[in-house]
């Protein structure tokens, strides 16, 4: 055997261990290197500006591409404005009025459309924006496979369907998950992406007042968090946008803090400190906490994962020449 015939039965075997299912390998990490060759300096430019200027965008970025690919795949509809054909993904439940980072896309975009026109998916810009903005705020850095295409149409009612909420049970999201090739597993890598970026009150406020209509703060909430976020988060409808970190120890490093917080009862949504709950979680919960490599290897491997979740390519869907509208 040769070197190139041991290099590509690992690939398929890597693709087959990582889809679960007998498919070809669909994406190329080459994909654009001769049609775009500047591509990756290009997206880190626009992910470094953007961070520079606000650092919370990181996990905005994040949790844009989280729900582009966990509704109805990595295909950039969430991207989509509004049409006389469908109603925009930004309009559903999850998305509205807190999914962000749609301009830093646009400048990529538009960027890229001087270099290269026509030839970078919109759905391919935002998975590598997303790998750039872990590693600029202190995560890992891995390699993207590409060539996805992006969706000739939008689904508000999938993404309300699909996309995890932070007041259900571990066992709804984990099926969130799993309908899409995802384990329990992923569930507890990409939650933590929970270690950067900031949730609005109204996700956790039940925690603080009123926990399963008791009246009362939910029990396995830290106290001095409790106090400090009853603070950031008085009772009363107003507050209801106001912002509270995810991570309270280190809200913008991309770091494993995330798990030893779930691991002391200072996890910030009920979604997260749940993980705690169950046995075969929390043992993964106090892995990461104490062994912050392995989260980042493991957050790597669950992102290229989430990155295949339901891609278009070959001649299906299509390269926007505008991520917020189909050609
Ligand atoms: C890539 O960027 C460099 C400058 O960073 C530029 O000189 C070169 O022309 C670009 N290549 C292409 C193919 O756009
Ligand atoms: C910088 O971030 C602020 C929010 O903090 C935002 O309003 C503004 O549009 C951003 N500017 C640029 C150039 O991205
Ligand atoms: C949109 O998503 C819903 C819920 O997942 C699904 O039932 C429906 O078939 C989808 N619509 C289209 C046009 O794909
Ligand atoms: C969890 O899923 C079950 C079964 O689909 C559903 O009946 C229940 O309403 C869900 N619970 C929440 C809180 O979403
Ligand atoms: C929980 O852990 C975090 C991170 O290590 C720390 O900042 C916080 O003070 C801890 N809280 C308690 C109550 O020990
Ligand atoms: C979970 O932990 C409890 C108590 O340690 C134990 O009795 C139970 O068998 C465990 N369940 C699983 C699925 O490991």
């Amino acid at each position: 055997m040769n070197y190139s015939s041991i290099k590509l039965s690992n690939l398929s075997l890597f693709c087959l261990l990582l889809l679960g299912t007998l498919v070809s390998c669909q994406l190329d990490y080459k994909f654009y290197d001769s049609t775009c060759p500047n591509l990756t300096k290009i997206v880190q430019a626009g992910v470094w500006s953007a961070i520079a200027n606000e650092t919370r965008m990181a996990a905005s970025l994040l949790r844009l591409h989280f729900h582009d690919c966990i509704s109805n795949g990595c295909e950039g509809s969430i991207l989509l404005d509004d049409s006389s054909k469908f109603t925009s993904e930004k309009n559903a439940f999850p998305n509205k009025n807190s999914a962000r980072g749609f301009e830093v896309i646009d400048a990529i975009k538009a960027n890229l459309e001087k270099a290269c026109p026509s030839t970078v998916s919109c759905a391919d810009i935002l998975t590598l924006a997303v790998r750039d903005a872990v590693y600029l705020t202190g995560g890992p850095y891995w390699f993207v496979p590409l060539g996805r295409r992006d969706s000739l149409t939008a689904n508000e009612s999938a993404a309300n369907a699909n996309i995890p909420s932070p007041f259900e049970p571990l066992e709804n999201i984990t099926a969130k998950f799993t309908a899409k090739g995802l384990d329990l597993k992923d569930v507890v890598v990409l939650s933590g992406a929970h270690t950067i970026g900031f949730a609005q009150c109204f996700t956790f406020k039940n925690r603080l007042f009123n926990f399963d209509g008791s009246g009362e703060a939910d029990p396995t909430l830290d106290e001095t968090l409790l106090a400090s976020l009853r603070s950031v988060c008085p009772n009363k409808d107003d507050s209801d946008t106001n912002l509270a970190p995810l991570d309270q120890a280190t809200s913008s490093v991309f770091d494993n803090f995330f798990y030893k917080n779930l691991v002391n009862n200072s996890g910030l949504l009920q979604s997260d400190q749940i993980l705690m709950s169950d046995n075969r979680t929390a043992s993964l919960v106090v892995y990461y906490s104490k062994f912050p490599y392995w989260f980042n290897r493991d957050f790597a491997t669950s992102m290229v994962k989430l990155g295949y979740v339901g891609v278009l390519t070959g001649q299906n869907g299509e390269i926007r020449k505008n991520c917020r509208v189909t050609n």
